[in-house]
């Protein structure tokens, strides 16, 4: 808690902001395994937002711990302190009035709960992307999960780290029958009124 801290208000409203743009802010956010799919399937949600004129902006997993986040390990408090500045970085994005998509494994229930929270409900959309540990090891893009088993990377999730998959989420992609394109079309139909003024 901050003391002796008061939010100041400033004149341009993010009403105004987002009116301006013709769209309503939104965060859209990404939750699944490394490697489940989760920047594929946001890109191209991206890119078919973008060009029907949508001012979008993207934060995932391994850039912003490239930056943002680059003091932060893979422990459970610091996920949970990676997640909380996300949601917070994504907050200010959404006052900016644009429409976020978030892509982080972000494994913890409560987690994801506290970024629904610190935007807003109505303002929240997880996209659960839903490919087994199986699968994504069998993928293994980035060689990633044949370290784990190997032993050189520890609290690597699905492997000896926990993912608390949503029991509610708002969209769930099924990676295994869905293609990218479906995935698209199933997500933008999902948030078009959202969205929209
Ligand atoms: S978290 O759990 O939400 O804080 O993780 P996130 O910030 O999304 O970062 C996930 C990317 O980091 C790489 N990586 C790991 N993932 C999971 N567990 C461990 N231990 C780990 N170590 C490194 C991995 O490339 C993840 O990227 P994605 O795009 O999800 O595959």
């Amino acid at each position: 808690m901050q003391e002796n801290v008061i939010k100041h208000t400033f004149d341009v409203t993010v009403e105004q902001r987002s009116q301006m743009k013709n769209q309503k802010p939104l965060l859209l956010w990404f939750t699944g395994l490394s490697g489940s799919g989760k920047s594929t399937i946001a890109n191209a949600v991206e890119k078919a937002l973008f060009e029907k004129g949508v001012h979008t902006y993207s934060l995932d997993g391994d850039n912003v711990r490239l930056g943002l986040n680059s003091n932060l390990s893979f422990s459970a408090e610091d996920r949970t302190e990676n997640i909380r500045r996300i949601g917070e970085v994504a907050n200010l994005m959404i006052d900016a009035g644009l429409v976020v998509i978030a892509s982080f494994v972000s494994p913890y229930e409560k987690d994801r709960a506290a970024v629904k929270n610190i935007v807003g409900a109505s303002k929240f959309v997880e996209v659960f992307v839903n490919t087994s540990v199986e699968e994504c090891e069998k993928r293994d893009v980035k060689g990633l999960y044949k370290k784990a088993r190997a032993g050189e990377i520890k609290n690597f999730t699905g492997i000896n780290a926990p993912y608390e998959a949503p029991t509610n989420a708002d969209i769930e992609i099924d990676t295994i029958n869905t293609t990218v394109v479906e995935a698209v079309s199933i997500i933008i139909k999902n948030i078009e009124n959202k969205i929209a003024y």
